[in-house]
C-alpha cells in the first residue's frame, strides 16, 4: 500500500509525477485556502502534507493526524505552522529557505525603486487619462537613491543580498538584528549596525526582514510611523502581521510616512476594498517575493525532497523543529 500524501495546492507536472510515482497523492480543489474542516478531515487519514502560506495548520488541525510524518511547505515562512506541537508530536517539518533569497531581495528592490520614482503612480496617471503637460519642474519628483539610508530590520539571507543590491546603488545601509556581524564581516559588507530606534528614526527606507511571530507582530504601528521620517518609505515583503495595517494606512493617508511598498498583507488576498487600493503613494504587488518561474520550480523541487524525506522518517533537506 503506498503512503498517502495530500496537497492543499497543486504544484509544477515534474513534481506531481515525482510524487504519483511513490505515493498515493490527493490534491484539493476548490476554494483557496483550503476549509479548515476539510484540511482536518484529511489529516486524518494522511502520511505526508504539502501544504502553502495561506494554510493553518495549528494544535488543534495536527490533533487531527492519526500518522502523519512530514507537513512540507511551500515556502521558506512557517509561521502558518504550530512548529513546537508538531515536534511534540514527532511530525517533522520542512520549508524552502535560499532558493528564494535572490528573487525575494530583487522584489523588494522593485518596490523600492518603484516607490521612490513613483513609476506604478506614472503608469496609473497615463492609463487613467491624467496626464496633461509635460516635464513641469516639480512633476512627479521622486527620490534619488544614492545616499540615502536604507534600514534593513533582519539581516537574514534575503536582508543581505538586499543590502549588496542597495550598496550597487551606493546607499548607506543601516541594519538591525538580533545578532550584531562581526565588525570584519560589517565592513565588508558595508553595513552598519543600529539600535531599532535609530533605524526607525534615521533611515529614508525601511525593509522589513524578520519572520512574523508573537514578538513581531504589530511591531509597526503609529508609535513607530511618529517618529519615522516624514519623507521615509516603508517596504515589507515578509509577512503583512508584522504591520499594523489600519495605522499604516492612516499614516499614509495624513503623510506621516511618504509611501509604501506592499508585497504581503494582514489578510490576503486584499480587495478593492481595501482603502489601501485608494491610495496614491503605494505600491502593491499580489505576495509574489519568490514568484521568478526559476525559484518556484527549485522550490517544488525542495518540497518534494522534504516531503520524500519526512514520510520515511528522515530529516528534510531543509527543516525546522524536529
Ligand atoms: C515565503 O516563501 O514564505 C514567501 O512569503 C513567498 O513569497
Amino acid at each position: 500500500m503506498k503512503k498517502k500524501v495530500f496537497l492543499t495546492r497543486t504544484l509544477h507536472n515534474f513534481a506531481l509525477k515525482k510524487l504519483k510515482d511513490k505515493y498515493d497523492i490527493e490534491i484539493h480543489s476548490g476554494k483557496i485556502p483550503i476549509p479548515q474542516t476539510k484540511l482536518q478531515s484529511k489529516i486524518k487519514e494522511i502520511d505526508g502534507l504539502i501544504c502553502f502560506p495561506y494554510d493553518k495548520i495549528d494544535k488543534i488541525t495536527i490533533d487531527f493526524a492519526k500518522k502523519l510524518k512530514v507537513i512540507s511547505t511551500y515556502s521558506v515562512g512557517f509561521d502558518h505552522i504550530d512548529v513546537k506541537y508538531a515536534k511534540k508530536k514527532k511530525i517533522r517539518v520542512g520549508y524552502t529557505p535560499k532558493v528564494l533569497t535572490d528573487a525575494t531581495a530583487n522584489l523588494t528592490f522593485s518596490l523600492l525603486l518603484d516607490i521612490s520614482r513613483r513609476v506604478t503612480e506614472g503608469d496609473r496617471i497615463i492609463r487613467n487619462g491624467k496626464w496633461r503637460e509635460i516635464y513641469g519642474a516639480h512633476d512627479y519628483v521622486g527620490l534619488d537613491l544614492q545616499g540615502k539610508t536604507l534600514g534593513i530590520l533582519g539581516l537574514g539571507r534575503i536582508g543581505k543580498t538586499l543590502a549588496k543590491r542597495a550598496n550597487a546603488f551606493d546607499m548607506k545601509i543601516a541594519y538591525h538584528n538580533r545578532k550584531r556581524l562581526s565588525k570584519i564581516k560589517e565592513k565588508s559588507m558595508r553595513v552598519k549596525y543600529t539600535s531599532f530606534e535609530k533605524l526607525i528614526t534615521q533611515s529614508d527606507i525601511i525593509s522589513i526582514h524578520v519572520p512574523h511571530t508573537k514578538e513581531t507582530d504589530q511591531m509597526f504601528n503609529m508609535k513607530i510611523f511618529e517618529k519615522m521620517k516624514k519623507t521615509s518609505f516603508l517596504i515589507n515583503t515578509s509577512r503583512g502581521q508584522i504591520v499594523n495595517e489600519k495605522d499604516l494606512i492612516t499614516a499614509l493617508k495624513r503623510k506621516i510616512i511618504a509611501g509604501a511598498g506592499l508585497d504581503v498583507f494582514e489578510i490576503e488576498p486584499i480587495t478593492k476594498k481595501n482603502p489601501l487600493v485608494k491610495l496614491q503613494n503605494v505600491v502593491l504587488v499580489p505576495h509574489i517575493g519568490s514568484s521568478t518561474n526559476e525559484t518556484r520550480i527549485k522550490m517544488a523541487e525542495i518540497t518534494v525532497k522534504n516531503l520524500d524525506l519526512g514520510i520515511n522518517g528522515k530529516k528534510p533537506i531543509y527543516s525546522i523543529g524536529y
